[in-house]
Parts: C-alpha cells; structure tokens; sequence
C-alpha cells in the first residue's frame, strides 16, 4: 500500500491562479518528484460547489472542465498510481458525512474562519451546507486516508479539524483511520516554510478569490493573457516606494514577488536578491505581467490539446476504482458505530 496524496478543487467557479499556485501545480509537482513512490487522488469536490450559492445550469461541465484543468497544469493521468473523480459519484463521501456530523461539535464548527467570513459576507442566506464544509472534507479525506493534503493557506483549519475528527473517532472506536499529517509537516512536504496564500491585486491584504466579486484582483484561468497582464499592471502597491519583501509592510509588492517565484521556478532568494531596493515597481510589474502572460498562454494551449474521451473513459474507471475503496472504509465505519454487524 502506498501512501496518499490528496486534494481537491471545486467546481463553484472559474479557478483562479491562487487555485493554480496553492493546490493544482503542486500537485503536479509531487506526481513528478515522487514518481510512483506515492498514490495521487485528485477530485471535484462537486457537492462541496455550493455551499454558496451558484448558478446550476453550469455546474456540471465545470467539474469536467476542472479536471481538463488539472491536466493542463501538468498532471499525467496515464500514471496508474493517480485517481481523478468526482465526490458525488462516490456517495460514501457523503453517507461518511452524516456519521461523522453526530462526532463533530456544532461549536467546532461555528469557530472555523472560513464559515464566519463567509457566512458574514451572505447575511440571512447561510446554508447549513456551509456549516459542515469542513465534515464534508474531512469525510473526503479520512475515506482514503491520505497522509498529504495539499491546500492553500486558507484550508489549513480544515485539515487540523479533519486530524480532531479522525483521531477522536479512532479513540473511541479503534484504529478507524488513517489521520493526515499534522500542517508543519504537510507545509514541508510541500517544500514550502508557510502555507501559500496569494493575495487579491487589488487588495492584497485579502487572498486571491474566486467566491468574492474581485475581477480587478482576481486573475482566472480562462483570462485572455492580455487581460490578465493589465491586471497586474494596475495592482495595488504601496507608498514605500522601494522594493522589498515583507508581507506585513508591503503585501502588495510580496505578492507580485511571490508570484514571480512561483511562475518562473526560480528560487525565492534569488528573486528577493534581484528585486530588493529597486525603486521602480513598475519594472517589477511588467516583470511579472509577462511571467503570468506567458504562463496563461501555454496553459491555454495544453487545455486546447486535452483528449476529453480520453479523459472521461480515466474518469469512469477511477470512479469505480476509488468507490470500492471508499465503501471499504465506509463499512469499517458503519460496524464500529453499530449499523452493521460486526465481523
Ligand atoms: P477551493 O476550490 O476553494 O480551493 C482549491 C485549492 O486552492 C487553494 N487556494 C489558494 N491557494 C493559495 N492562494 C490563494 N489565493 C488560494 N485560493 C484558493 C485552496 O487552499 C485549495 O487548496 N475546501 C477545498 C476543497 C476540498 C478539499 C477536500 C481539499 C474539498 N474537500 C479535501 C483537500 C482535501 C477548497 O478550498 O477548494
């Protein structure tokens, strides 16, 4: 048995380059660099899509859509040790989320970061699908027992709330599951110091967001290389008027940095050396307005190139494969807990 590496996308929304950076790439990433040491689950989390509200009609072919993505980003799907499906095609996903509701404190809940933003920025219209969210994807999780999630930042109390679930259930009834490793860990595995949090460009004390209204902020996959050039030339940046990175005197500018990191591979220190104390941000910027048009152009032109066939017959076989695994562990579950008998 290898260990799993596991994460997941969702299909609410076009996925911006913060989903590229923080989860798709790094996946791709660790498929190449582990070459068949570890096994690779890689899913729509489509029943996690709308736990805010979206527009349906389109729901069904971005999941499709959001796979063609991870491929452009590089993961090789002729790897028999990767997985790609969607959640809802494997509803143990969600029979496991119902157990796990009756072990998860509705005060737990109420205190995840997330759900507070985001049920502030809805008013009266907060569904108790994004309430449990989090239950949801540790269900997600603990189902295949993944040691490595990859996420961005912003995911990182979900994955703690996920190893609190799965450990309390394995205290009470045995060895249930396999717990993900702890988020020091799981960062370093990454190669990373910190989680990966890229900001807004037009407020980068806020992270990159498909859920929020942001478009001057926001640069999507789909963007016209040109269009999301512009954007970067126009990001907010500060009054310092030198160049340097420090996220907490100048996050807008660490951003650019970053993200100049990220897309042309070149080691942070490197960059930091290059860019430290120059006065012109705008060099930096048309720095990076190329990295990300370039970047978006071959991204675009391997998305065109993707056998969707191809893709759909890998898709239904993994559906298949991950569901027998899944219902393994959902039936180790359903004996612990008494609604099956026991062996
Ligand atoms: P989603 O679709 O909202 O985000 C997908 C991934 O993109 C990362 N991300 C970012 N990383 C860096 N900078 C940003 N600005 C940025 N914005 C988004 C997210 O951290 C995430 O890794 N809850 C998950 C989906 C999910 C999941 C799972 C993930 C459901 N079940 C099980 C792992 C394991 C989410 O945030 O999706």
């Amino acid at each position: 048995m290898k260990d799993i590496i596991l994460t997941g996308i969702r299909s609410n929304d076009e996925p911006t380059l913060g989903n590229y950076l923080g989860a798709m790439r790094p996946m791709a990433d660790l498929q190449r660099k582990f070459a068949g040491r570890y096994q690779i689950n890689m899913f729509v989390p489509d029943l996690h899509s709308f736990t805010t509200p979206i527009d349906h009609s389109t729901l069904y072919d971005s999941s499709i859509r959001n796979l063609k993505y991870f491929v452009a980003a590089g993961l090789d799907i002729d790897d028999p040790n990767t997985f790609i499906y969607r959640q809802s095609f494997i509803p143990a996903h969600s029979e496991l989320t119902v157990i796990l509701n009756n072990f998860t404190g509705f005060g737990e809940m109420a205190r995840m970061t997330q759900f507070k933003d985001k049920s502030a920025a809805q008013n009266d219209n907060v569904s108790v699908g994004l309430f449990d969210y989090p239950v949801l994807m540790a269900a997600d999780i603990l189902l295949y027992g993944a040691k490595y999630v990859p996420v961005g930042e912003d995911q990182t109390q979900h994955l703690e709330i996920t190893r609190d679930i799965g450990l309390r259930m394995n205290h009470k009834f045995g060895e249930l599951f396999v717990i993900p490793e702890e988020t020091k860990k799981q960062v370093e595995f990454m190669n990373l110091n910190r989680g990966l949090r890229i900001r807004s460009l037009s407020d980068p004390t806020r992270k990159m967001s498909k859920s929020i209204q942001d478009p001057r902020g926001t640069i999507l996959l789909s963007d016209s290389p040109d269009a999301a050039a512009k954007k970067v030339m126009s990001a907010t940046t500060d009054s310092v008027g030198q160049v340097n990175f420090d996220w907490e005197n100048q996050p807008g500018v660490t951003n650019l940095l970053q993200i100049l990191v990220l897309l042309t591979g070149r080691p942070q220190d490197e960059i930091n050396a290059e860019w430290t104390g120059q006065t012109s941000y705008g060099e930096l910027k048309k720095a990076v307005a190329t990295a990300v048009r370039d970047f978006l152009t071959d991204f675009q032109t391997k998305l065109g190139e993707i056998d969707e066939s191809r893709l759909l017959d890998k898709l239904s076989r993994d559906e298949m494969a991950m569901a027998e695994v899944a219902n393994e562990t959902l039936l180790r579950v359903q004996r612990a807990v008494g609604l099956r008998q026991k062996k």
